[in-house]
């Protein structure tokens, strides 16, 4: 069915201007003033609103078998809250371990989508060792549409990689014009502190940040920029939390090397005190890399507003508080992760746009347009223009509410950012042209999302 939006303020990277969106199968096919709604077609009043390009998350688990056991949300879950917060297209990390076959897992993960996502959907592809397989396996991904890996220097002996295999994998990827992100910490490190610290009693969540320090994560950003300019592969480091490990990656920036970087959104919100609350308080604001001090919120800011990070994503990873408490005698073993799919968007306008840390145009290349170009998403997505998919986002920039785990859909007890306000929320969000939300309700298609086959960009 078509669809019109009447008379938003539209805003995309470098034009914010106020005029009609008219949709037919799927995509955008008349931008303009005073469009007609001939009969039938389905009209949105978008007045006093933004319509933005729906936002992409570049980084979320859904599918995950992780310490011992899974994160929470399915793609039904995860879908349904995902556009509620505004997001239409998010990138899932397909995460096999290092002794499973990475073909029979990119074939799981993909069968868990399949079907079930209520947006659309692509998959970073983890490579978790590389054997004599790999080259074939990795190959056959790309051909399927899946033009971006995934490597872990952190997580030694399940996902993690060791520099061998970080540049057979980026010699790879630099032939098929893949993009490579990475999670930068040093692994033999993180284990040798873990070990130290719990050694000496300290086995609380408080003793999380200081098994994997800043300096540990700015060697891995380091390390991963110099196999990057020893390759001539493009990377993308993923959930930077700290300016020592920007420094790093905006200094090989700087001489040339091919890097990109994403920060997530707990570290521009939550800082380590959280981490350090007693019990399972802290344990349920335990990812990697840590929470940090304070100071480097500023730092992350200030990195997205002047675009030394590109991104803003989630790592969207939800355990729920008896799953927490599986590291309730070794901080070393409370499941890793932060939830965050439904409340980026709300957030990101609210503390950024709003705050003025960002402006709209940041705002929107951060959180849909830049993850789309770097992706090989765009111009499909992450854009509204005339055959764009119509992935859009009304946003109402007057709606204030707070974000609770009551209301929520994330599939999760609790939610780190509870209590804080929102200033705006989507009013209407739409999946190609069909409207899924209306008012913080899901009222559209479940299984309505596709995956999306990209092409290889990054030669
Ligand atoms: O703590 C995190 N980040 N959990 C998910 C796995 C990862 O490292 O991205
Ligand atoms: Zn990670
Ligand atoms: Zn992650």
């Amino acid at each position: 069915m078509a669809l019109l939006i009447r008379n938003g303020e539209i805003v995309t990277l470098g034009s914010r201007a106020r005029a009609d969106i008219f949709v037919e199968n799927e995509t955008v096919t008349r931008i303009g003033k005073n469009l007609e709604a001939p009969a039938g077609v389905e009209v949105i009043d978008a007045t006093g609103k933004l319509v933005f390009p729906g936002f992409i998350d570049p980084h979320v688990h859904i599918y995950l078998p992780f310490m011992a056991t899974f994160a929470k949300d399915t793609h039904e879950t995860a879908s349904v809250a995902a556009l509620i917060g505004g997001t239409t297209t998010y990138i899932e990390m397909c995460c096999p371990n290092r002794n499973d076959d990475a073909l029979a897992g990119y074939e799981l993960w993909k069968a868990k989508a399949e079907g079930h996502s209520a947006c659309d959907y692509a998959f970073h592809m983890s490579v978790t060792k590389f054997v004599e397989e790999t080259e074939a396996q990795l190959r056959q991904i790309v051909a399927d549409g899946t033009a971006s890996f995934k490597i872990f220097l952190a997580y030694k002996n399940f996902f993690g990689v060791d520099d061998g295999e970080m540049y057979q994998t980026l010699e790879l990827a630099k032939r098929l014009g893949v993009i490579v992100t990475a999670h930068c910490e040093n692994a033999e490190l993180v284990a040798r502190l873990q070990q130290k610290l719990l050694a000496e009693g300290k086995t609380g969540p408080e003793w999380h940040e200081p098994s994997r320090p800043e300096s540990v994560e700015a060697e891995g950003t380091g390390r991963f920029a110099t196999f990057l300019e020893n390759t001539g592969a493009a990377g993308y480091v993923v959930h930077l939390s700290c300016e020592k490990a920007l420094q790093a990656a905006v200094a090989a920036k700087s001489r040339g090397v091919r890097i990109h970087v994403e920060s997530v959104l707990p570290h521009f919100l939550l800082d380590k005190t959280f981490a350090e609350r007693p019990g399972v308080g802290g344990m349920k604001h335990v990812m990697s890399p840590p929470l940090r001090a304070k100071k480097n919120q500023a730092v992350l800011w200030n990195g997205v507003a002047t675009g030394a990070i590109d991104t803003v994503g989630t790592d969207h990873c939800p355990f729920d508080t008896e799953q927490k408490l599986l590291g309730k005698d070794s901080f070393a073993n409370i499941p890793n992760g932060i939830p965050g799919i439904e409340d980026r968007v709300n957030l990101l306008y609210t503390f950024g746009v709003k705050r003025g840390r960002l402006d709209m145009d940041r705002f929107v290349d951060a959180a849909s347009t830049r993850a789309a170009k770097l992706f090989g998403l765009f111009p499909r997505k992450g854009t509204i223009a005339v055959g764009s998919d119509a992935d859009l986002v009304v946003y109402d920039p007057e709606y204030r509410g707070v974000i609770s785990a009551k209301s929520q859909h994330v599939n999760n007890d609790y939610n780190a950012f509870e209590g804080m306000q929102i200033e705006g929320r989507p009013s209407v969000v739409t999946v190609r042209g069909k409207v899924q939300v209306r008012d913080g309700k899901f009222i559209g298609e479940r299984g309505r999302g596709r995956f999306l086959k990209r092409e290889a960009s990054h030669f």
